[in-house]
C-alpha cells in the first residue's frame, strides 16, 4: 500500500500529472517536455525525478540524451496507466499539451523526411560505412528461407534493398516508406532487377494502410532506430502478420555513436534484446533467440518473432489507431 500512496502523493500536482500523460506518448527528452509545458528545464527535471522515483516514470539514458516514458514494470506502472485513462484529452490543458506534442513529432517527423529526402541517393553508401551488409542480408534470407512466407512486407523499405534480396523467395512482396525520394529510387531498382513480384507504397509504418492479418512475414531492417515510438511500430506490424506469420527486426545492439544521432537523424542508439522482446511479446507475438552479428563499431543484432494464435488478433482487431494500447508504454 505505501508505493501506492507515495505514488498518488508524486502525482497529485498538475505539472506532474501532464507529464505522466504525455510521456504515455512516446518516449520524450526534457528538452521536449520542457518544449511542451512551457516551464524551466530544471523545474522539469525536478518533477521528472519525483515521478520516477515514484515508480509512475522509466527514464532512461542513451548517450548524451535522457528519455522518460510511462513505467513499463512494477506496482506503480498499472496505476500510471489506471491515471493516464481516467485523463480527457478534451480536457484544455491537456488537449494543448498533446496539440504542442504533435508539433514537435511533426517537426521532427519532417527533419527526418528530410535526411532521407538528400540521402535517398547515397543510402547504399551511408551504410556500408557501419557494418558488412553482405553477411546480414545473407544471414536475412536464411532467416526468410526458413520461414518460406508467401506474402511478404518491408516496413521502411527506402531504396528497396530488402525487397530486391527477398523478393525472389516469396510469391508477393510489398514494400511501404514514407519518403517518396526513396520510393522513386526503390522502383528503379525493383524494375531493374525484373522483379515483378515486388511493388511498393507511400505508408507510414505507425498507420499500415493494410488489411489485419495479411502477410505472413514482416520485415523491418535499420526502421526502428529512427521511430519515436518503436513498440507502436511492432505493435502495427503484429497486427497485419497472419497467425504463425514471422516479424524480422534488423537493427543495432545498445551503441554509443552520437554523431549517428547528430548526423544521421538516428533517435535510438540501439536495442537491448530483452526491450525488443517484450515489445514482441506485448504485441502479441512470441519472440525467438535473437542473432547478434558483431561489426566494428555497430553490432547488428537479428530479432525474430511469431505471431500467436487467433484469439490475441481478435484483440488486436478491437483496437483502433491512436487508442491508447498503440501508444508507447501502454503496450506492458
Ligand atoms: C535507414 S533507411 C532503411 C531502408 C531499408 N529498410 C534498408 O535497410 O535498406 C530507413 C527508412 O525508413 C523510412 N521511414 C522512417 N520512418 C518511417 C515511417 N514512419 N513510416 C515509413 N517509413 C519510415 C525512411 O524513409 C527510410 O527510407
Amino acid at each position: 500500500m505505501e508505493h501506492l500512496l507515495a505514488a498518488l502523493r508524486a502525482v497529485a500536482e498538475p505539472t506532474r500529472l501532464r507529464l505522466v500523460v504525455l510521456c504515455a506518448r512516446g518516449e520524450l527528452t526534457v528538452s521536449e517536455l520542457t518544449q511542451i509545458l512551457g516551464q524551466s528545464q530544471p523545474r522539469v527535471s525536478r518533477h521528472l525525478k519525483l515521478l520516477c522515483e515514484a515508480g509512475l516514470l522509466d527514464r532512461f539514458r542513451e548517450g548524451s540524451w535522457v528519455f522518460y516514458r510511462l513505467s513499463q514494470a512494477g506496482p506503480a506502472s498499472a496505476l500510471a496507466r489506471q491515471l493516464v485513462a481516467a485523463c480527457d484529452d478534451a480536457d484544455p490543458t491537456i488537449a494543448l499539451d498533446l496539440q504542442r506534442l504533435g508539433a514537435i513529432k511533426r517537426q521532427r517527423a519532417e527533419l527526418a523526411r528530410a535526411y532521407f529526402r538528400e540521402n535517398a541517393d547515397q543510402w547504399h553508401r551511408i551504410r556500408s560505412l557501419y557494418i558488412d551488409e553482405r553477411e546480414v542480408e545473407a544471414a536475412l534470407v536464411e532467416v526468410i528461407a526458413a520461414a518460406d512466407p508467401r506474402d511478404l512486407l518491408d516496413i521502411g523499405t527506402g531504396t528497396g534493398r530488402m525487397l530486391e534480396i527477398l523478393a525472389p523467395r516469396v510469391e508477393h512482396a510489398r514494400g511501404i516508406d514514407q519518403s517518396r525520394e526513396m520510393l522513386s529510387i526503390a522502383r528503379v531498382n525493383l524494375a531493374r532487377a525484373g522483379l515483378e513480384n515486388g511493388s511498393v507504397r507511400l505508408g507510414d509504418m505507425y498507420q499500415l494502410a493494410v488489411p489485419d492479418a495479411s502477410f505472413d512475414a514482416v520485415v523491418i531492417h535499420q526502421v526502428l532506430h529512427y521511430a519515436d515510438r518503436p513498440a507502436a511500430a511492432i505493435f502495427e506490424a503484429a497486427r497485419v502478420l497472419r497467425p504463425n506469420g514471422i516479424l524480422v527486426l534488423v537493427d543495432f545492439a545498445p551503441h554509443a555513436l552520437e554523431f549517428l544521432r547528430d548526423e544521421h537523424a538516428h533517435r535510438r542508439l540501439g536495442f537491448a534484446d530483452a526491450e525488443v522482446a517484450e515489445w514482441c511479446r506485448a504485441a502479441g507475438l512470441d519472440p525467438t533467440s535473437p542473432r547478434h552479428l558483431p561489426g566494428d563499431p555497430l553490432t547488428v543484432v537479428i530479432w525474430t518473432a511469431h505471431r500467436r494464435a487467433p484469439t490475441n488478433l481478435r484483440f488486436a482487431q478491437t483496437l483502433q489507431p491512436g487508442s491508447p494500447a498503440l501508444v508507447e508504454g501502454e503496450l506492458h
